[in-house]
């Protein structure tokens, strides 16, 4: 695990390495309630490792009432009893560092659950001293919400609470309500979380809806979005302007920054926000004090298409502030799973994407088997966000599904009945079957990730686009002397492309040996690593 010596001496972690989200309630159950757990992250370490990651991500493991699956949390420092508990996760923490594996949590500075001790003072009555780390507002004069915010969940973003006669302010579900991040003891108390974590040795936080984090202190209605249609989330008939991506809220991230840069060993700070690329770039802080990577999750909404995907990386890369390290993402627990979205030819050249471009790549878990979304039957609907609008495709419960280990029962995920569905195919698409068939797309990430590894070229060489045409996108990764050409062929039909004559390193095409015969056309769907004599 560990990179090369030249590599770590002007290089931190988390730019060289690779991230993989883990989303534990699928990753692997220990305990035969068809919910994963620590114990059962603890029992994958090893996958991990071989697989060629770097560190994991873990979604939220914390109590909670899983309203929103983990995302509604009424104790930020202890661990929710489905999951496991204290003892249970330094031990994971110990395991995955005696592998050289870092342990990123998840933080979620937005809102709490209705059920944390905080919100429950709040609402007790107005002259609660914790009335203010919650957003209430009287009623509009008509007694209906104080304006026309709406919840991202659906509905209004507004609840009334008969008992105090105001109402309260959710961005997302009626039972996470927003924290007020004016008030100056809700950030302490939100940073002490942070601190309690770092204590137990984690390596960072994955920063949870952080352009949520204000609200526009004037309660100004949002303006309505003119290109809403019927069919889109009712939430996109507005326009976000005075609930999203407010200028206080870089000054939070930076007290965030504050806390993980008081620590050794580098912990990264990383920020899930949904912005244009011009907006996004300010989340690293005028100066470097923001975020180490705000996600850029432009890949998963550019048309896979060459042009569109090398004027976005163009783009992107002329934008980042000078002292921004980039970082790419292909799917979450959010979207439309990868081969899904590109099918699974594509899918392929997508991971050789992600693993060759410039910054740090994060894979969602399952990705690297090519999982794809899994109807869901109405009976077995979890998300609220398909209960609340359903037909709409928003669920995300598909893109959830549990992880196909093997061909036992239950895919080796659970002793029993999972509580997503498993992916009708798991007898045949699992991690056993996969392993140790050289063609996989298992087997295609492993190779990828080793040769990211290998390669300093790939981790810190810079970035020159080479070739674009309808099909076909080529791109250059430069180190001083070192080159490395990267050639994806985004169609499924042969491609002429001119190769430099050299060594081929990797295709995504099993049948294509490594070596240096020369290459006049890339195969249908076929992604190739050359570098050059
Ligand atoms: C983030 C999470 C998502 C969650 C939402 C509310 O976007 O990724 O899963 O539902 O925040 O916490």
């Amino acid at each position: 695990m560990t990179p090369p010596a030249d590599l770590q001496a002007d290089f931190v972690w988390w730019k060289h390495g690779v991230i993989y989200q883990v989303y534990p309630r699928s990753f692997q159950d220990s305990n035969g309630d068809g919910v994963g757990d620590i114990e059962g992250i603890i029992a994958r370490l090893d996958y991990l490792v071989a697989l060629g990651v770097d560190a994991m991500w873990i979604s939220p493991i914390f109590r909670s009432p899983m309203k929103d699956f983990g995302y509604d949390i009424s104790d930020h420092t202890a661990i929710d009893p489905i999951f496991g508990d204290l003892a249970a996760f330094d031990w994971m923490v110990r395991q995955a560092h005696a592998r050289g594996l870092k342990v990123i949590l998840d933080f979620v500075p937005n809102h709490t659950s209705d059920r944390h001790l905080w919100f429950l003072e709040s609402r007790s009555n107005r002259t609660n001293p914790r009335r203010d780390w919650y957003i209430w507002r009287d009623p509009a004069p008509d007694g209906g919400p104080p304006n026309n915010w709406r919840s991202e969940f659906g509905g209004p973003a507004w609840t009334f609470d008969s008992h105090t006669g105001q109402y309260y302010y959710h961005a997302f579900l009626a039972s996470q309500p927003d924290l007020n991040w004016r008030h100056p003891h809700v950030g302490q108390a939100m940073l002490d979380t942070l601190r309690s974590w770092l204590d137990r040795g984690v390596d960072g936080f994955r920063v949870d809806a952080i352009h949520h984090l204000f609200e526009d202190e004037t309660f100004a209605d949002n303006p309505p979005n003119p290109i809403w249609r019927e069919g889109m989330s009712p939430a996109e008939q507005l326009l976000r302007t005075r609930t999203v991506d407010q200028a206080e809220v870089h000054g939070a991230v930076a007290s965030m920054r504050r806390v993980t840069d008081a620590y050794d060993d580098n912990p990264v700070l990383i920020g899930e926000a949904y912005l244009p690329l011009e907006r996004l770039m300010a989340y690293y802080g005028g100066a470097g004090e923001g975020f180490h990577l705000p996600f850029n999750f432009h890949l998963m909404t550019t048309p896979w298409r060459p042009q569109e995907i090398a004027a976005l990386i163009e783009a992107y890369e002329s934008q980042l502030p000078a002292h921004g390290w980039p970082n790419w993402v292909l799917g979450n627990h959010d979207r439309s799973r990868l081969a899904s979205r590109v099918g699974r030819s594509q899918s392929r050249v997508a991971a050789m994407l992600l693993l060759t471009l410039r910054g740090t790549p994060t894979l969602y878990q399952g990705d690297e088997l090519g999982m794809v979304d899994v109807p869901i039957p109405p009976d077995r609907v979890r998300d609220p966000l398909e209960l609340n609008m359903p037909g709409l495709g928003l669920g995300r419960d598909p893109v959830r599904t549990p992880m196909p280990w093997s061909g036992e029962p239950y895919a080796g995920f659970s002793s029993t009945e999972p509580w997503l569905p498993l992916n009708p195919d798991w007898r045949d698409m699992n991690v056993a079957r996969q392993i140790d068939d050289p063609a996989s797309i298992l087997s295609l990430n492993r190779a990828l990730l080793r040769l990211r590894r290998s390669e300093p070229c790939l981790t810190r060489g810079d970035y020159r686009a080479h070739t674009v045409t309808d099909q076909l996108f080529a791109f250059e990764r430069a180190l001083g002397e070192d080159r490395i050409v990267i050639a994806l062929n985004l169609g499924d039909s042969l491609q002429s492309f001119e190769a430099p004559r050299g060594l081929i390193l990797l295709s995504t095409d099993p049948d294509r040996k490594a070596g240096s015969e020369p290459i006049a056309a890339l195969r249908p769907n076929e992604g190739l690593i050359v570098r050059p004599r």
